[in-house]
Order: structure tokens, then sequence, then C-alpha cells
């Protein structure tokens, strides 16, 4: 019987790019409603890969992702309607203001119904600084850029949340603020799926983490699991080719 606090699931997700590369290798995962999962993984691991297919940014050789049940490469439309996704390089106007971005994000993902208190409020909550907000993009440091594109991911009130190296040339002050609002819309009940190359915060935060090499899943494993662990140590067994999990 289908778990109906699943919200976003792999099921032997396999990629073969046309060069031949196997950048997936029947990849396999849950997350659920309040769940954070942290990939973490070499460069070239298959991350990315990953998250692409839940978008149908392209399509996977074999198996599927599902979102809420939805196979995203079957009906990509209504998975997406249940997606937000926040890159490292968020795609906002530079010649927008934050206000405007949010304005035309939202609208563009149906939501009419917004106000523009409701963009300072969002804005306040993801920590850009009040004078910021109907200035434009263009002069935006990285981090102000990313707390737009997060605030953009909050507005759509999305079920899953799809983070691509968030916190990637984020401060750390800016990375800390990232990871607690992080914890309160896991808290609200948002599945979050992460890559990232930051150990400490993904133990910090992330319920499960996964360790990915070479297009596999080769470990994975819960936050209470590895509490006592050093994840640092253990990435880098996994690294050095430990094999996997039972
Ligand atoms: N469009 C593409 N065409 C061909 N090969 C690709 C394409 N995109 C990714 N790859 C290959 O697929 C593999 C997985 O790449 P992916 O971007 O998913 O890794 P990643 O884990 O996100 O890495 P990083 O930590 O560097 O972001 C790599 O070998 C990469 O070269
Ligand atoms: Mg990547």
């Amino acid at each position: 019987m289908q778990d109906t606090n699943v919200m976003l699931e792999a099921r032997s997700l396999s990629k073969r790019y046309e060069d031949s590369v196997l950048a997936l290798n029947e990849v396999s995962f849950t997350v659920e409603k309040g769940e954070i999962f942290a990939m973490l993984g070499a460069n070239g691991a298959g991350k990315t890969t990953t998250i692409n297919i839940f978008f149908n940014f392209i399509e996977p050789s074999a198996g599927e992702a599902r979102v809420d049940g939805i196979v995203t490469h079957k009906d990509p439309l209504a998975a997406k309607q249940r997606l937000a996704f926040v890159s490292e390089n968020v795609m906002l106007y530079p010649n927008f203001t934050a206000i405007q971005n949010l304005d035309f994000f939202s609208r563009l993902g149906g939501r009419k119904d917004y106000s523009r208190s409701d963009y300072h409020e969002v804005l306040l909550r993801v920590g850009l600084q009040e004078e910021a907000h109907d200035k434009k993009l263009r002069g935006f440091s990285k981090g102000m850029r990313q707390k737009c594109g997060i605030a953009v991911a909050i507005l759509k009130d999305a079920p899953a949340i799809l983070l691509d190296e968030p916190t990637s040339g984020l401060d750390p002050k800016a990375g800390f603020e990232f990871m607690q609002l992080l914890d309160t819309l896991r808290n609200e009940g948002k599945a979050i799926l992460m890559s990232t190359h930051d150990i400490f915060r993904a133990k910090e935060v992330a319920d499960s983490i996964g360790i990915m090499r070479e297009g596999r899943l080769v470990m994975q494993k819960s936050g209470a699991e590895l509490a006592a662990e050093n994840l640092e140590n253990l990435y880098l067994e996994y690294m050095a080719g430990k094999t996997v999990e039972a």
C-alpha cells in the first residue's frame, strides 16, 4: 500500500546521457511530509540529475520519480505544481525589484491573490532587509538573491521544495539563517530534498542523509542513526570506495 506521507519518491531511477555517461544508477529513496533529505556526494555524482528529473527538465532512462504519487515524466505539469525549486543560481529578473520578482513569479504560478504586504512579509521572513525590497536585483549580493529565490518558493506554497546547493556561496550567518528557514518549512509539513556539499549543515538540519557516488546512492541513514557518527569520516570512507549498504 502507498504510504500517504510520502511526498517525493525515486524508484530505481537511472539516467544515461546521450554521450553514454551513466549519471544515475538505480537510485531509490523517499521523502515524507515534514522531512528533510540531504544528498551529499562528489562533483558529478548525480545530485543535480536527480533533482532535474523531479522537475522533468530531463527524462529518466529507466525507473521513475514521483511527486505525491504522480510520475513526473508522465504528468509533468501536475508534478511541477506540487514542487518549488531553489537553485544555486536563482533565475530571477535583474531589472525587476525584489517585490516585482515575487509578484511576477507568483502570478506566473497562478497566484493572483497576494498583496504588497504579503510580499514584504515573506521578504522579511527570509531575512531580506526592508530597504532592499523595492530595489532592483541587479545590485543584490548572491545571498540577497538567494533570499528572494526562497521567498518565491515559499509563496508558491508547494508541498515539496527541491534545492540544489542552496547555501553554496552564502556567508556563515546567511547559511545559518537559511537552515533555520528550512527547519521551519519542514515543521510546516513540507517535504524537502536538497543537494549540498556542506556536511556540517546537512547533519545539523536533515532528517535523513544520502551519500551519492558515481550515480549510486551508496549510503542512506537517518539523522538519529548518524547522531553519534562522524559524518565527515563516513563520507570519506564511502568516497574511497566503501561498498553499498545492504
Ligand atoms: N546534460 C548533460 N549531458 C551529458 N552528461 C551530463 C549532463 N549533465 C550531467 N552530466 C553528467 O552526469 C553526471 C552527473 O552530473 P550531475 O550534474 O548530476 O552531478 P552533481 O552530483 O550535481 O555534481 P556537482 O556536485 O558538481 O553539482 C556527470 O558525470 C556529468 O558529467
Ligand atoms: Mg550539481
